[in-house]
This record gives C-alpha cells, structure tokens and sequence, in this order.
C-alpha cells in the first residue's frame, strides 16, 4: 500500500502549472510577434519561474489589483469558493510610463529576456498603480533605506504594475549546472511518491548549513518517528533567486550542503535536496509566509522555522530589523496556513560545555556562544577555523575558499 496517497493537497486544490502545450507553441510565438514587449529583469524572470511551476498555487500570473491589496493587507488570497489561502509577498511586474503608453489598447503582452527572446505571454491584463512607499511599508514593515530588494526591484521600477494570466513557453532555465537541483512542485512531489513518505518536513534556508541548523531537522525528524510516521522525509530547500551581495552565493551554498551530506551530518538516505527559485525579499515575519505557503504546493505537510527567519539587520540602525521570536510566532498563526503543520524551534547556539550546538538554556547562558553571520564570515576570510562541532569540516572548507576566491590577488 502507498502511504503518499496523503501528500498535502496544493493550495486551492489543484498544482498550477502555466506552460504552452508543445502543440501550440508555434501559434503563441506567432501570436507574440504582434505584441507588445516587455523586457524582464532577472528578478522577474526569476517570479516568472516560480508562477510557471506553480509554487504560488492558485495564482495564475503576476497579481492584479485585487490579488495586490489582499496581499498586502491580509496577507492571503480568497478563493471563489470562500477558502482562504496565504499569500504575503506580492508577486508583480512594473512597468513605465513609456511602456504602459505602447501597451495602450492590447490586452495581451509579449514578455522577453534580456537577449529579447520570448519567454511568456501575459493576457487579460490590467494595468494599476505601483504604489511603491506603500508596497515597501506593508511588506517590509519599513521605507528605511538601504533595503537590498527594495534597492534592486522596487525604488527604480516604473509606477505601474501589470496583471494577467501568465502562460510560459519553455521551463526557465539557468544552465549553470544546477538546473538538475531545480525540481518543479510537480516533480518534488513525484520523487516523495517514489520515496513512499508519509511525512515531508521542509527546511528553508539561505545561508550554509551549520550544526545548529542540523540540529533542528535531526531533531524534527525524531519527532517524526516518535508519533508515529514510518518514513520522514526531510525537503533541504536552500532559497535559488536573488539574495543580498554578501549572502554566499547559490553555487558555493549548493557545495557546502553537499558536504554536509557527505559529512553525514544529514542523512542522504531521507533528505531530497533542491532548489527553491524564489528571490528573497529578506521581509522577516511576512515572507517566512510565502516561505511555507510555496512548500505546501511542493508537498510539504510540516515545516521548520527557528530563530529570526527571512531576517536581517536593519539597514541604518544597528540592531536587527525584526523581533527574532516574531517570524515563528506569525507562522504558527497566518491565515491560510492551517493545513501546515509549523515545527517551532528556539534558538541553537554553540555550547562550549559539550563542544556541540545546541538548543540555548538561559539558565546557563554563559556556556553558550552565538557565532553570528557576520562572526562565521570574519573567521572564513582569516582561515580561521570555528569551534569544533560548529560546522563540518569539509563544509567549512568550502566557505573558506569561496572567501579565498573573493580575495584580492
Ligand atoms: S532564512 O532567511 O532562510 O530564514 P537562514 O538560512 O539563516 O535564513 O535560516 C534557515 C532556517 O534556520 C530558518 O528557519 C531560521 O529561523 C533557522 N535558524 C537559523 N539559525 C538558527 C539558530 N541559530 N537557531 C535556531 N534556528 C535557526
């Protein structure tokens, strides 16, 4: 018998998926010649990516006007059947005033990349305002400057936001070698049926994997199996899109997770790792949302979250810009979420007592050391090492030369 017949439902039911069949390609790319274009940013080719296999089921292309205002202020869709589902960060594509007079009376767009090829077509589109300080307020919580997504997708947008339905000629890809790790929605949840799970636990993340955040997806999976699961599978799920200049990169983070695998300090035999296309917003509590609502869609019944997810610090004060409690407290909470089963955790530090990370005790906080982003790229770059058990030795290495390789020679 298979178990996996109980893979979570995606939102609003049904996986969306926005490809031309191949029998009709030939009639879109026809039909696009006569239309206007858009050129997209990597950034929006990246959003294209995520509606195109669905992640942000039931949407059906970039949000018009009314998708954007429940977004923002309920930070959830509602269905034509009265269900709620989550939504948080809006999903939308600006435009200028210049492009917006060409568009005039069409309905349909032809949407290209930076070479001008054709990579979808937008229809029924509606055009409305790009209310930017609004947008950035209600997602961010902040207009401070010095947001990176702000800075690199908003502040130089045009004033408009364009809205249809979106229908993709080819799948997105990137031909950087990690395409293989790039598995749709649809082909996650083949490989959990494969894998004959009857629990998938998904764990978010953008920076290299340390003991710490090990310890959290152990632990859940012990969890797992004491209620009663037979086969757990863990979703290593590192972010793909656009992330801030001194985030390690995609590439770098994919050889160090693959270290931590080899290292065992994850189990190769129950983890499926694969790439998340989204971009970061870095919008802390709302875009942990987004975070768990997309790997619903891939088929994730439980998901993690610690200490301050999708945070940072905050661009000019220094502090961090969200409460580091708040993101798991919303989760536990957001509308259209009910479905997921949140696996809330405190934070882990190194506990010098053991020499092993482990889950912070105030009532002993003396033996516990916090090794920061910052603290972890400081030691990189000297080649330094950590405290032993902070982080596998052969994913340490790998930081360490990525930082080498940003060196002056
Ligand atoms: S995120 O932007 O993807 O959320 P990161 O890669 O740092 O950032 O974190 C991935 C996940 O691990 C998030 O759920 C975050 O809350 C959690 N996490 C990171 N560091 C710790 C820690 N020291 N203790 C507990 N949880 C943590």
């Amino acid at each position: 018998t298979r178990i996996s017949a109980s893979l979570i439902d995606p939102d609003g039911g049904k996986l969306v998926e926005l490809f031309v069949k191949e029998s009709e390609k030939q009639s879109k790319l026809q039909q696009a010649l006569s239309l206007p274009k858009i050129r997209l940013s990597k950034i929006d080719l990246q959003w294209v990516h995520v509606l195109s296999e669905g992640w942000a089921s039931p949407l059906k292309g970039f949000m018009r006007e009314s998708e954007f205002l429940q977004t923002l202020h309920f930070n959830s869709l509602r269905l034509e059947d009265g269900s709620v589902v989550n939504m948080s960060v809006p999903i939308v594509l600006a435009i200028d005033d210049a492009q917006k007079n060409r568009i005039g009376p069409f309905t349909s767009v032809a949407l290209v990349d930076e070479k001008d090829d054709l990579v979808a077509i937008l229809s029924k589109i509606e055009i409305y305002k790009h209310n930017k300080e609004e947008r950035i307020a209600r997602t961010w919580g902040t207009t401070a400057p010095g947001l990176p997504y702000v800075e690199e997708a908003i502040t130089g947008a045009g004033n408009w936001l364009i809205g249809g339905d979106l229908e993709v000629i080819n799948p997105i890809k990137y031909n950087d070698d990690l395409d293989r790790f790039r598995l749709s929605p649809a082909q996650l949840r083949d490989e959990f049926e494969r894998r004959n799970t009857d629990a998938v636990f998904a764990f978010q993340l953008r920076n290299p994997v340390h003991n710490g955040h090990a310890l959290l997806m152990t632990d859940t999976r012990r969890h797992l199996l004491e209620l009663g699961y037979k086969n757990p599978v863990l979703l290593l799920h590192p972010l793909g899109g656009y992330t801030k200049a001194d985030d390690v990169p995609l590439s770098w983070r994919m050889r160090q997770h693959e270290k931590v695998l080899e290292d065992g300090v994850l189990d190769p035999e129950t983890t499926v790792v694969s790439i998340f296309p989204s971009p970061m917003h870095y919008a802390g509590p709302t875009e942990v949302q987004w975070h768990a609502k997309a790997r619903i869609n891939a088929g994730a019944n439980f998901y993690i979250v610690g200490r301050d997810p999708a945070g940072m610090s905050h661009p000019i004060e220094k502090r961090d810009l969200y409460d580091a409690d708040h993101g798991r407290k919303v989760l536990t909470m957001a509308p259209g979420l009910e479905r997921l089963n949140i696996l809330p955790f405190k934070v882990a530090a190194y506990d010098k007592s053991q020499g092993k990370m482990a889950f912070f005790d105030p009532s002993r906080a003396q033996d516990f050391l916090f090794i920061s982003g910052t603290k972890m790229r400081t030691l990189a770059k000297n080649r330094e090492n950590p405290p032993d058990g902070f982080m596998c030795p052969g994913g340490w290495k790998v930081l360490v030369e990525y930082y080498d390789s940003l060196a002056p020679a």
